[in-house]
């Protein structure tokens, strides 16, 4: 790229046929197959060995094998994880420096022992035939082969951090989740913490960098991180979260100097885009940077676009990687060891019907229901269909490293050992009229429903009761300067029992398809949830 205009930048374009996360080609590969789940494809470990070492085999002749040794979470944190990857890829190891504390302070921090994940990656003939991203758990091994996309390839992250962590989690007692973390701090100077669950391309990245809007004179939100978080039982008996990344792998479509000023600013230095669109000045562009394209591009696959091709000119799941030292708002909090205190917990889809702007759980075990049962329309962050309703429980279906059932089961478990939990939310910013148009502004006016949840989890305002959990009164989120009628808001926030119906059977299959392990906590929430309804 133009290095007067993005210095340190780099533009870097994948197969076609590489452009996401891969989630039938991602195996469990447990002793049993009972232990990866029904929500997870399941390989033996000696037939993944077998098969992948086929390919692996000569497959790196020639190349250049880079080792890379590196920390997931902060330097010298009790929560911190050590790996190592070999790799064939540049491309991985430029990522693995920016979105990890890579390099000697790994091995310094290893030392002479063998606690260090063993990771292997090799690009092979980016052949989606011959793709395949396999975990090991009881090993601490990853191995990877046939692409060269984020979550497929930079194994600290998905592979690692969470589905090797979340397995890790659950005999050592914590949680590894696909959350932010973010810091509000109050005209006061009061601090508090709050951690959030949404699906891959859902707005765990705009989320965490919320510029509050100018009725919020005086608050300040800061990034503790975008993406995964592990959570603890702290000797307060709070829950404190870690941040593992030391960077930003963000959609880029969308992101613009009015939604999300502070990703942009990230972006503006250091910085490799993948799959984006590059302007005739070797600058970068995608869908939604500006209102206007430009009248000619080099489209992400390296053709000639105009506004009249009729196609994208950035993929829709092109992404940024940016060290988040270049957040303007990052959280000085994100490199302390011991992380920070978690008040409350959200869990968001992306819902265009059903699910209200926000709700509070009435208790734990209802919390956790309401994570498990999440839906979301799915994303162009994995392949696959767009758009179409799928359970996600916790934003975590694609990354949890063994059976759902049980890792709800851990999720119910920890209640007793948090004495002082976080209260937990359900919001959705996507609900849509009739028109396909969003009835809440979302991005910077989440504040609005950011500061209920806060004063929620601090008892500081109150609520209505209705059979599905606690939601704001009338005047309990401040609308002032939002442009958006009483009506809209209205719908926004509303709870209609027709669709609730329609959505306890879609909720059906995950209890049929978990029926061996689910708690029955969460079957009994269930049960009670839809008598209720049937009262209303
Ligand atoms: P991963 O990195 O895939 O895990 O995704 P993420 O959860 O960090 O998603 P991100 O914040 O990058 O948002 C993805 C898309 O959602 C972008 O196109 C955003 O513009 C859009 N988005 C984010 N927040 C909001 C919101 O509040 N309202 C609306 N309507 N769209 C949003
Ligand atoms: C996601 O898909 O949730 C991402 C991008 O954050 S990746 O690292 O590819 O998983
Ligand atoms: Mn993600």
């Amino acid at each position: 790229l133009n290095q007067e205009k993005r210095p340190g930048c780099y533009l870097h374009r994948s197969d076609p046929q590489d452009v996401a996360r891969v989630e039938h080609l991602t195996f469990i590969c447990t002793p049993t197959k009972e232990e990866a789940g029904p929500t997870n494809n399941w390989m033996a470990p000696d037939e993944a060995y077998a098969k992948l070492g086929k390919l692996f085999d000569g497959s790196m002749k020639g190349r250049t094998m880079y080792v890379v040794p590196y920390i997931m979470g902060p330097v010298g944190s009790p929560m911190s994880k050590i790996g190592v990857e070999i790799t064939d890829s540049v491309y991985v190891v430029l990522n693995m420096r920016i979105m990890t504390r890579m390099g000697k302070v790994a091995l310094d921090q290893l030392g002479d022992s063998n606690d260090f994940n063993r990771g292997l990656h090799c690009t092979h003939e980016l052949d989606p035939e011959k793709r395949y991203i396999c975990h090991f758990p009881q090993d601490n091994t990853i191995w990877s082969v046939g692409s060269g996309y984020g979550g497929n390839a930079l194994l600290g992250k998905k592979c690692l951090a969470l589905r090797i962590g979340s397995y890790l989690g659950r005999q050592e007692g914590w949680l590894a989740e696909h959350m932010l973390i973010l810091g509000v701090e109050s005209p006061e100077g009061e601090k508090r913490y709050v951690a959030a669950a949404f699906p891959s391309a859902c707005g765990k990245t705009n989320f965490a960098m919320l510029v509050p809007p100018k009725q919020f004179a005086g608050w300040k939100v800061t990034t503790i991180g975008d993406d995964i978080c592990w959570m603890r039982v702290g000797e307060d008996g709070r829950l404190w979260a870690v941040n593992p990344e030391a960077g930003y792998f963000g959609v880029a479509p969308g992101t613009n100097y009015q939604s999300n000023p502070n990703a942009m600013k990230c972006t503006e230095r250091d910085t490799i885009f993948t799959n984006v669109a590059l302007t005739d000045d070797g600058d970068v562009w995608w869908e939604g940077m500006t209102k206007e394209p430009p009248a000619h591009l080099i489209d992400w696959k390296g053709n000639d676009w105009t506004p009249a091709s009729g196609e994208k000119a950035a993929h829709p799941n092109s992404r940024f990687t940016s060290p988040m030292t270049n957040n303007p708002v990052l959280a000085p909090e994100a490199d302390q060891p011991q992380g920070v205190p978690i008040s409350a917990i959200i869990f968001g889809g992306r819902r265009s019907t059903t699910v209200p702007l926000v709700l509070q759980s009435f208790n734990w075990a209802h919390g956790v229901y309401l994570g498990a049962t999440m839906g979301s329309e799915t994303t162009a962050a994995a392949t696959g269909k767009v758009g179409v309703v799928r359970r996600d429980p916790m934003a975590m279906l694609p990354f949890c490293g063994y059976d759902m059932g049980n890792y709800f089961a851990h999720w119910l478990s920890m209640q007793a050992r948090i004495t002082n939990p976080p209260k937990i939310f359900q919001v959705n910013w996507f609900r849509q009229d009739e028109n396909g148009k969003f009835l809440w502004p979302g991005f910077g006016d989440n504040m609005r429903v950011l500061k209920w949840i806060l004063d929620r989890a601090d008892g500081r305002v109150g609520a209505q009761e209705t059979p599905f959990g606690w939601v704001p009164r009338e005047g309990h989120i401040d609308l002032t300067g939002l442009d958006i009628t009483p009506e809209q808001f209205e719908k926004a926030t509303a709870i209609k029992p027709e669709e609730w119906r329609e959505e306890f059977k879609l909720q059906q299959e995950l209890f049929d398809k978990l029926a061996a392990t689910m708690p029955k906590q969460l079957v009994l929430q269930r049960e009670m949830l839809m008598d209720r309804l049937e009262m209303l």
